[in-house]
Order: C-alpha cells, then sequence, then structure tokens
C-alpha cells in the first residue's frame, strides 16, 4: 500500500468512523508525498513545528491551483479571505482587532459572563428531552447549543438560523476535498456562492447595529475602539461570516464526539456524574482523542522547508494531519487510550501558532457544560447505534445523528 492511496483511503466516507488505524500507517511516513503534490505530515513534533513556521503559508492565493481549481480560483471576486486565510501582517492586524471585544487584554469577561446564559440554554434544551425515551443528541441539542451561542455573542438573530444554517452547510461542504475522481469545483463554486450571501445578510445586520448598537461583538466590532483603528466595513463583513461558521460547525461534533466517547467509556460517564470538575480535563482529552478539525489541509510551503530530513519545496501544498499527530506515540504515551484525566495534553486539536483557534476558551466552556449536565441529567443513556452515520466531511469530522436512549431526565 503507497502514503499515496493510503491519504486517499483517510478521506473516503468508508474510513470515516474509524480513521485512526490509517492514521498509524500514515505516521510511518512522517512526511508523505502524494501522487498529486500534496505533502501530509502525520507525526505530532513536525505537524507543532510547521504551525509555528513562518515559511508555511495559510493565504490561499499562494496555492498552486490543483486540476480543476484554477478557473473557480479565479473567478474569486467574491468576499476576500477572512484572517484564517491571511498571514502577517494583515493576519496578525485583523486578530488583533477581532480579539478586542472577545478577550485579554481589553474583554477579559466576554466568554465568562456568558457562563450564565449557556447553562441556560443547555438546561432547556435537556427539558426538552423530559417525556421522551430516545433522542438525536445531534438534532435535538449538540447543534442548536452552539448556534444559539454563536448567535448571542454576535447578535444575531436566532430566528433567521434557517436561512443561515443552509450557507453554512455549503461552506463546510467547500473545505471537503471529495472523493477520487470527484473534481471539487461544482462544490467551491456553491460555497463561494454561500459565503457571498451570508456576507451580504451579515452586512444588512452590522448596518442595524451601527444605527442601534446592543451589547453584543457585531455592534463593538462595527463601532471600533475608540482610538481610529478599525476594521473596513468589508474586513468587518468577512470576519462575521468566519466568527459565524467557525463558531457553529465545530463545537457540535466535540459535543457529539464527546457523548459518543462516554457512551463507549462507562466509567468516564460514571466519574464525570460524580466528579463535574473532571469535565475540564476530559474535554482537553476529547479534542486529542477525537478532534472536530481532523486535519488543516489548505497550508502552502513559501520555501523549501526540510523537515526530518524531506525537503517539502517552495510552492507545494501542505497537508497538516492534526488527528494523527495527536495520537503519536512518540508525543503521547498510550495514544489510543481514552484516559478522561490525561496530563501533559497540549493536544492540536485547536491547531497552534498564530492561528491557534481563536474560540478556544468558549468551545470549552461549551463543551464542558453541555457534557457535565448530559453525564448529569440523562438517566441510563446508552447508545442505539454504535457506530452512528457520520458526516462526509473528513476534515471537520463528527457524527450526522447519534440516536441515544435513556430512561428519562434527572431534574
Ligand atoms: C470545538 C470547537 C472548535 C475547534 C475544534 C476549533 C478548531 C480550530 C482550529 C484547528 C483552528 C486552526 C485553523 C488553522 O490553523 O488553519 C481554528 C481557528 C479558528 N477558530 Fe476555532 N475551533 C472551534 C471552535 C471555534 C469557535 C466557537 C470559534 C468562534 C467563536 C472559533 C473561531 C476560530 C477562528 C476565528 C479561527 C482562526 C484563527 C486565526 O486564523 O488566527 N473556533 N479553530
Amino acid at each position: 500500500m503507497t502514503s499515496a492511496t493510503l491519504l486517499r483511503r483517510i478521506t473516503d466516507y468508508a474510513a470515516r468512523a474509524d480513521p485512526y488505524p490509517l492514521y498509524a500507517e500514515l505516521r510511518r511516513t512522517p512526511v508523505a508525498r502524494q501522487e498529486d503534490g500534496v505533502y501530509a505530515v502525520s507525526t505530532y513534533w513536525e505537524i507543532a513545528g510547521l504551525l509555528h513556521d513562518p515559511r508555511l503559508s495559510s493565504d490561499p492565493r499562494n496555492r498552486v491551483p490543483t486540476a480543476g481549481e484554477e478557473d473557480i480560483l479565479e473567478e474569486e471576486q467574491g468576499l476576500p479571505p477572512s484572517f484564517l486565510r491571511l498571514d502577517p501582517p494583515e493576519h496578525d492586524r485583523l486578530r488583533r482587532l477581532a480579539t478586542r471585544p472577545f478577550g485579554p487584554p481589553d474583554s477579559p469577561r466576554r466568554v465568562s459572563d456568558l457562563r450564565g446564559d449557556l447553562a441556560r440554554m443547555v438546561s432547556g434544551l435537556i427539558d426538552g428531552l423530559r417525556d421522551r425515551e430516545r433522542a438525536d443528541i445531534v438534532e435535538d441539542f449538540a447543534y442548536p447549543f452552539p448556534v444559539m451561542v454563536i448567535c448571542k455573542l454576535l447578535g444575531v438573530p436566532h430566528e433567521d438560523e434557517e436561512r443561515f444554517h443552509v450557507w453554512a452547510e455549503a461552506i463546510v461542504a467547500g473545505l471537503d476535498p471529495g472523493e477520487e475522481g470527484e473534481g471539487p469545483a461544482e462544490r467551491l463554486r456553491a460555497a463561494q456562492r454561500a459565503r457571498m450571501e451570508l456576507g451580504r445578510y451579515l452586512a444588512g445586520l452590522i448596518e442595524d447595529h451601527r444605527r442601534a448598537p446592543g451589547g453584543d461583538m457585531l455592534s463593538a466590532l462595527a463601532a471600533g475602539h475608540g482610538d481610529g483603528e478599525r476594521m473596513s466595513p468589508l474586513e468587518l463583513v468577512v470576519t462575521a461570516v468566519l466568527l459565524l461558521i467557525a463558531g457553529h460547525e465545530t463545537t457540535v461534533n466535540l459535543i457529539t464526539n464527546g457523548m459518543l466517547t462516554l457512551l463507549r467509556h462507562p466509567d468516564a460517564l460514571r466519574r464525570l456524574r460524580e466528579e463535574p470538575g473532571l469535565a475540564v480535563p476530559l474535554v482537553e482529552e476529547l479534542l486529542r482523542y477525537e478532534p472536530p478539525v481532523q486535519l488543516l489541509p489548505q497550508r502552502t510551503a513559501l520555501a523549501d522547508i526540510d523537515v526530518g530530513g524531506v525537503v517539502i519545496p517552495r510552492g507545494a501544498p501542505v497537508w497538516l494531519v492534526l488527528a494523527s499527530g495527536n495520537r503519536d506515540p512518540r508525543r503521547f504515551p498510550d495514544p489510543d487510550r481514552f484516559d478522561p484525566g490525561r496530563t501533559g495534553n497540549e493536544h492540536l486539536g485547536f491547531g497552534g501558532g498564530i492561528h491557534y483557534c481563536f474560540g478556544a476558551p468558549l468551545a470549552r466552556l461549551e463543551a464542558q457544560i453541555a457534557l457535565t449536565e448530559l453525564a448529569r441529567r440523562l438517566v441510563e443513556p446508552r447508545l442505539v447505534e454504535d457506530p452512528p452515520p457520520y458526516r462526509r466531511n473528513p476534515v471537520l469530522r463528527g457524527p450526522r445523528h447519534l440516536p441515544v436512549a435513556f430512561d428519562g431526565c434527572a431534574p
């Protein structure tokens, strides 16, 4: 089996429920050149090094398009890239401006102040399951919860969820490298259209917030910080699109993967019920063991980069396989064991370096509260289907549905 076909097997839907044995095979060649010129990096230290390497760009404009992508990249007069897809200095300026209303030093309490709202949202969703014996953890809980949170944070009306759900799905599908022999063109085009429409919707909303500001993040971003440095109207729209998508297509998988893992490890579920403080290391272990972002497929080498004796040539596309690095036995003892009390757990689940997940403090708090309450309140929960049906996407990986049976809900 060559490593080229191996990466294809990993993104193939057949591997979605359990890609980990294939990652173990991939790690035998830490930096593996694929037939199409992509370099897949699969071991912990090599990935961590590259996440901090300024010679690796996140900007799609540095990419040599692969077959089928040329036209689309040229057509891309739509929205410019968000700071997720920019390099310094633009990345740093926009991330700094976005951080002002979100985290320290200017807004140290934005996330912690949401704790009460988060707890109420979780209680309300679990109350809705009271008279039932079965639920789909995805549809009934893990999807609606982060959507409510990101709407509250940004100041987006929750009633509009149905409209932007469709755009969000199309944007996320654009990240999917697709099956063998399938061109990415149509999906990329649909993703671009959806980004434009979501951008248009958010531009209208930002205008409303400018006229009548609230305590939300979009109002704060639109108002600027009083020292003259602020985002342009277009940068603001692009950032709002990024936050809305990043804020709701990843946390759903962390919560769902979390519930699935707990149901497969009843001891951990029992422990979490008895010692709620366990939620903190347990969520970190989930981000290592079942990371919602499995790989970062959109980096480009700006120079020849020597990684462990293999030279990644300038211009080459690079995939950082985070989920594989998280199971690297050279970094984590007994890596295939789910150990909710694991210490020294510097996983790659939120990436690393300058693009380290902006929303990490919020995602952590959401997952901690959600899993603690599900563990506490669902009586005798059990899996109806194992493995459950998965979403198609190999990048943002998680179950599409998670049917669970239980004997009622504790108050
Ligand atoms: C469990 C949930 C989440 C996971 C696993 C996750 C994972 C990640 C990862 C791996 C990256 C790095 C991407 C790269 O290096 O190319 C990232 C970046 C980012 N995330 Fe998250 N994320 C989560 C939740 C969130 C939330 C809730 C928000 C928003 C409130 C958010 C906003 C962002 C943004 C804006 C970036 C870009 C940062 C930059 O380029 O500087 N994420 N996330």
